[in-house]
């Protein structure tokens, strides 16, 4: 599992630029479903066909980034956010586009760091002017952190975590439930620009209509030194979501993970999450209603270029969806 987690961590794919991701992720899929496509917005699919009620699994494949929005006279570009980036934990940091160009972002002269802003703010790919910076990238082209993964022995860190920890959850669930009867059908879905507003998931679910639901993402922790307050820590289990900004977990959802949990004995956590949302967000609301759950892996540095994770809650986080996955209870549950 960690030769996943290293390979798709360090694959490109920011929000709406999603090509060399899916395609990462088609490869290790293709083998293991019933059928396996790619929606109009770009979404990958995989079906393990079965009975009603129709169960969707989720995990974004895109990540946060930079985009270009000026190029000037000697070579610098300006640029601003794709998703959630927070400008002071730029600096210093190398960005690499889509054809490889990589460069560093520093800021303008500032007497306070208070006084940092988006507009202060600028990336070197080591151009001596424009038509040098030209011949390397364009106005709208997205780069997103250049730092490549690395195992410190029990815990994980690499960029991208948010989320292709679910990417390679999902992965390794569909591997898992390979050869396996499971009663109800089961659609595993890469979704893409998540960290712009859970959009793809929204034509997902309309297009997939799935009765119940279930996303895999990453969700912050409170365990670091002076941590705003948060009841989740690294290593303790995979998170079953309670709320965050995007979704209440449907309780029918959330009360079947939870006792799935207790039955096979894997270690969980509860999880509020003030502020931030998920695919679930998206799809709960999609036609009539879909019922939905999440289930997170504790995260600490959430967006930013070093993210990391556990990976004892990795493991129990693919246990715990394999289980529930195959819990009889979907079909009795009811709205
Ligand atoms: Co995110
Ligand atoms: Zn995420």
């Amino acid at each position: 599992m960690q030769k996943l987690i290293s390979k798709f961590t360090e694959t490109f794919g920011p929000s709406g630029l999603e090509d060399d991701i899916r395609r990462v992720i088609y490869e290790e899929v293709k083998n293991y479903a019933d059928e396996v496509f790619t929606d109009p917005l770009g979404n990958l699919v995989a079906v393990r066909k079965g009975k009603d009620p129709r169960l969707m699994l989720a995990a974004h494949m895109d990540e946060i980034g930079l985009i270009i929005t000026h190029i000037d006279e000697k070579g610098f570009l300006r640029i601003s956010s794709v998703g959630g980036v927070t400008f002071y934990q730029l600096i210093g940091q190398r960005f690499m586009f889509a054809n490889g160009t990589i460069g560093t972002v520093y800021h303008e002269k500032v007497d306070s760091f208070k006084e940092l802003t988006w507009s202060k703010l600028y990336l070197d790919i080591g151009a001596a002017n424009k038509e040098e910076a030209a011949a390397k990238v364009s106005l709208g082209d997205m780069a997103v952190f250049h730092h490549s993964f690395v195992d410190l022995g029990k815990r994980y860190i690499a960029k991208a975590m948010d989320d292709r920890i679910g990417c390679v959850i999902l992965v390794e669930l569909l591997k898992r439930l390979y050869g396996q009867k499971v009663s109800q059908e089961l659609v595993f879905v890469f979704t893409v620009q998540e960290e712009v507003g859970l959009r793809g998931a929204k034509s997902a679910a309309y297009k997939l209509a799935p009765r119940y639901a279930v996303a895999v993402d990453v969700t912050r922790v409170g365990d670091m030194p002076e941590a705003p307050r948060m009841d989740v820590s690294l290593g303790k289990g995979p998170a079953i979501k309670v709320k965050d900004s995007s979704v209440i977990c449907h309780p029918k959802v959330r009360d079947l993970m939870v006792k799935t949990a207790e039955k096979n004995k894997i270690d969980y956590q509860l999880e509020v999450l003030e502020r931030g949302g998920t695919d679930a967000g998206s799809i709960h609301l999609s036609r009539e209603g879909v019922p939905s759950g999440v289930m997170s892996i504790p995260c600490r540095y959430v967006h930013t270029a070093s993210e990391m994770v556990d990976g004892r809650d990795v493991e129990n986080g693919v246990t715990l969806m394999e289980k529930i996955c195959l819990s009889p209870e979907w079909s009795s549950m009811g709205q």
